[in-house]
């Protein structure tokens, strides 16, 4: 959500900023833009669209500088148009932003008071007018900017340049993700180190409320009150590669087929080891375990889906009373808190502003022992939680999540695993048994991969619906959950899951020739309730496509298909059956022709609430 890339350095750096954006556009956006010095003066183009188009652009323009910030814009204040894509500009500076101002109404009456004109509906021309306010007090642009951000309410990762700067850039954080690269030809900053790959590798963190003074030669990093702090500096290991799309049409197909790696990286810790360790989630993980009452798990979106599924594991296996909460719900919900709960937080990014808010909501209320489940080790959930395990999926750029969610779940049936031995409800028996089984996880993922061309065949019948129904029972429901989210989310069809046995009590009534049901099917203890459910829909005239394990007695008939997935997996069956839904998704959107990786009016990041 809302990308930034600012660069100074000895060289021309439109194309380090073009493809620093580009690297960025998997956060999602619908406008881009930048501004640079020249030796005219501060240029500036904006693009409603893609970063292509922008870049195209810049080549028409000849634009040509050493120092310069820019943004892919995903609009939450004003349309998204030419007129509101950053940078803002206000009397020779010119800014780029990530966040929301929430106090951007009251400044922005006080500045129209000092007679400051607006061109835009957007909160960021509001911080560009205070900081040239604040430059009425001083000539110096980073006690300026300080001054001006020392007013804002809200969050923001912010860029300033100023025309009669050539070669100093100001930037800022407070919520929003930041970071500064270092190199011997320049100094940079943007929202995540992969934007910065092509120039450096030397990283530093900024932390929330720092602000600093990027030159050529140097850097300065200061609190907003103007207090010096050093950050330490870091080599970030994300590879070059991890970011082409290779053999790959598209991020989200790479990242379904990436799942078995995944797994096997996420799992790398119990390669030879005969028994779970509570030190996998972290140093001081068994004291905060010990005389746990219950689990409390708090996410958004396709990470939530992962916690509901953790539900029945943490319950069942481990015996302990678990509750899931949509991070946007629990963050203003009036809730009673018990200091002996596990507060667990599951999120791809690590930057999602719910996620973040609904952590502090929980330890402001007395909930201390928080472990977060996180695929970005530097991403500001990590850092706010004592307790972490990373999950090692590698960079998901595909908005729609895939592999983050199957080494999500990889990581909870871990830590189920792990309680569950504490309270001893594991014999060593069964133990080795749940090991050898995570151990085969990568391998049972990659023969459900192998069912693709027969999902294939469905897709085409699918990209002609306009709704769906998606069924499951017990740990599948939540799964039915997630088939219906990526089907709505990158092919627009509507589409509800319910828990099978919830159909009779409403969306029965929805249900005829035209409504195709997608049925979660493994083979397990709830697959004869969840038949007779079945029938209930094809009484109806509903089209049934059923996902079965090898073993499951249910036949393909007239009106019912079926795929086979090649063999039951017990409690972790949610992992394989959660593949062919991503696959039907992926190739419906291929069908229906829609932009995959970075769907209509989604954010990879949502780093605003
Ligand atoms: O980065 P997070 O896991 O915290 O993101 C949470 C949701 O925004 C995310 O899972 C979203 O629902 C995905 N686009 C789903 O595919």
């Amino acid at each position: 959500m809302c990308g930034i890339v600012a660069a100074v350095a000895d060289r021309n750096i439109v194309s380090v900023l073009l493809e620093g954006l580009r690297r960025l556009e998997y956060r999602g956006y619908d406008s881009a833009g930048l501004a640079l010095i020249d030796k005219t003066g501060m240029k500036r183009l904006r693009s409603v669209g893609r970063v292509a188009e922008l870049a195209a652009q810049a080549e028409a323009s000849h634009v040509d500088g050493k120092t310069g910030i820019a943004h892919t814009r995903w609009a939450t204040h004003g349309a998204p148009n030419e007129r509101n894509a950053h940078p803002h500009v206000s009397g020779g500076l010119a800014i780029v932003h990530n966040g929301i101002i929430e106090n951007h109404e009251a400044l922005r009456a006080r500045l129209k008071d000092e007679k400051f004109e607006f061109t835009s509906d957007t909160d960021t021309e509001v911080v560009a007018h205070l900081i040239v306010s604040e430059l009425k007090k001083t000539a110096d642009l980073f006690v300026a900017t300080r001054a001006a951000i020392a007013q804002l309410q809200g969050a923001y990762a912010l860029a300033v340049l100023r025309e009669s700067e050539p070669g100093h850039v100001i930037v800022a954080r407070e919520g929003s993700p930041l970071l500064i690269g270092l190199s011997t030809e320049g100094n940079y900053a943007a929202s995540d180190a992969s934007a910065l790959l092509p120039v450096t590798r030397r990283i530093i963190y900024l932390e929330n409320g720092d602000c600093a003074e990027l030159t050529r030669v140097g850097y300065r990093i200061t609190r907003v009150d103007g207090t010096p702090v050093e950050r330490p500096e870091s080599e970030t290991h994300l590879s070059a590669d991890s970011i082409e799309l290779a053999q790959y049409r598209h991020y989200m197909q790479k990242e379904i087929f990436e799942q078995p790696t995944a797994l096997s990286n996420t799992l790398e810790m119990i390669g030879a080891v005969r028994s779970v360790h509570p030190g996998f989630f972290g140093a001081h993980c068994e004291d905060n375990l010990k005389d746990l009452r219950q689990v409390l798990i708090i996410a958004c979106g396709t990470s939530y889906h992962a916690g509901l599924v953790a539900r029945y594991w943490l319950e069942a296996l481990a015996g302990v009373p678990c509750n899931v909460e949509a991070a946007s719900e629990y963050r203003y919900r009036e809730s009673v808190a018990d200091p002996r709960t596990l507060v667990i937080t599951l999120s791809q990014s690590g930057e999602t502003a719910d996620t973040l808010a609904a952590l502090r909501h929980a330890k402001s209320s007395g909930m201390q022992r928080t472990l977060c489940i996180c695929n970005v080790p530097e991403s500001s959930l990590v850092r706010e939680n004592d307790l972490r395990f990373i999950t090692r999926a590698g960079p998901e750029i595909g908005v729609a999540s895939t592999k983050a969610f199957t080494t999500q779940l990889a990581a909870l049936y871990l830590l189920t695993l792990v309680i569950a031995k504490l309270r001893g409800r594991l014999s060593d028996v069964t133990m080795t048994a749940e090991l050898e089984r995570l151990r085969h996880l990568p391998m049972a993922v990659s023969r459900v991969l192998e069912l693709e061309p027969r999902i294939q065949e469905w897709a085409e019948r699918f990209a002609m619906k306009q709704n769906a129904l998606f069924l499951g029972r017990g740990r599948h429901y939540p799964i039915a959950l997630e088939g219906a989210l990526k089907l709505k989310e990158i092919t627009y069809i509507h589409a509800e899951a319910y828990p099978a046995g919830e159909l009779k009590h409403g969306p029965l009534a929805l249900v005829d020739k035209n409504m195709p049901v997608i049925a979660v099917a493994p083979n397990d203890a709830l697959l004869e309730k969840l038949k007779s459910n079945l029938q209930e829909v094809r009484a109806r005239g509903g089209e049934l496509y059923v996902f079965a394990d090898a073993d499951s007695e249910i036949a393909a008939t007239d009106g019912v298909h079926l795929v086979r997935l090649p063999e039951h997996y017990g409690q972790l069956s949610a992992l394989l059956h959660v593949v062919p839904l991503q696959l039907l998704a992926y190739h419906v959107a291929l069908v229906r022709g829609t932009d995959v990786d970075k769907p209509r009016n989604l954010a990879k990041s949502v780093t605003v609430e």
